[in-house]
C-alpha cells in the first residue's frame, strides 16, 4: 500500500472542467457534513451529472431518491445502520440509489450490469458534488428492506447505496470518536502496479 500526499481541502471553489484527476484527488468522503440547504442550481447539476452517465446499451437503470426536506431526511435516516446513524443524518441531502436487474444488460454467461451502471451514476453524482465544493460520502451501511418499505419500491428494486451530501463542516460534533480526524489523514491506496497490468 502507498500513501498519497493529498490533503483534505474544505475549499468551496469549483475546478475547471478538464481537471478531472485534480478533482478526484480533492474528493474525500468526510463525515463532518453541514445541513445548510443546497441551492436549487446545485441540485439540478447533480441530477444532470446522473443523467449524463453511460450505461450498457443506454439502458439507464439507475433510480435515485433525493431526500431534501428535514422531514424526509429524518425519515430516510431511519434506514442507516451502525456508525452511519451518528453522522450521516446531518447532511443537507441524503440520496439513495437503487436499480433492478431487468432494467439493464444481462448476459447469458451471468454478467449483470445494473449495479455497475448505478455505481457509475453515483460516482458522477459525487464528482459533481465535489466540483461544487461539497462532500459526498457513499454508504453501504443501511437497510435496503426498510427503504423498500418506506418508499413503496417493488421487490425487484435493489437499494444499493446511500450518499450523504453537504458542505464540509468544521465541526466533528456528530462524528463518532473513532473516526474523528480520520479523513484529514493521507489517503491510503494500492500502488499502480498492484492494480494495473501494463502490457
Ligand atoms: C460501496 C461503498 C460503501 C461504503 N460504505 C460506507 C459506510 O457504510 N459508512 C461510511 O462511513 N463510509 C462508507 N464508505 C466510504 C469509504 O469508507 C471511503 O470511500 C473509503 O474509505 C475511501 O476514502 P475516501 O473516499 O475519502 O477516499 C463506503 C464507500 C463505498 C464506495
Amino acid at each position: 500500500m502507498v500513501q498519497d500526499i493529498d490533503t483534505l481541502t474544505s475549499s468551496h471553489s469549483v475546478v475547471s472542467a478538464d481537471a478531472v484527476v485534480e478533482l478526484l484527488r480533492r474528493r474525500r468522503a468526510t463525515r463532518a457534513i453541514d445541513s445548510e440547504p443546497l441551492p436549487e442550481a446545485v441540485i439540478q447539476d447533480l441530477i444532470e451529472a446522473i443523467r449524463l452517465t453511460p450505461s450498457c446499451a443506454n439502458r439507464q437503470p439507475w433510480r435515485f431518491i433525493f431526500a431534501e426536506s428535514e422531514v424526509e431526511r429524518e425519515r430516510i435516516s431511519q434506514t442507516f445502520t451502525g456508525g452511519n446513524l451518528a453522522w450521516a443524518p446531518h447532511a443537507a441531502l441524503i440520496v439513495c440509489g437503487f436499480s433492478r436487474a431487468e432494467d439493464d444488460c444481462r448476459d447469458q454467461d451471468g454478467r449483470e450490469y445494473h449495479q455497475f451502471d448505478l455505481g457509475m451514476a453515483t460516482m458522477n453524482l459525487m464528482l459533481a458534488a465535489t466540483n461544487h465544493g461539497l462532500v459526498a460520502r457513499p454508504m453501504a451501511g443501511f437497510k435496503p428492506e426498510l427503504i423498500r418499505e418506506l418508499y413503496g419500491l417493488d421487490p425487484e428494486d435493489q437499494p444499493f447505496v446511500m450518499v450523504s451530501i453537504g458542505w464540509p463542516s468544521d465541526s466533528e460534533e456528530h462524528v463518532p470518536e473513532k473516526y474523528k480526524g480520520s479523513e484529514s489523514k493521507p489517503r491510503v491506496r494500492k500502488s499502480a502496479d498492484e492494480i494495473v497490468r501494463r502490457i
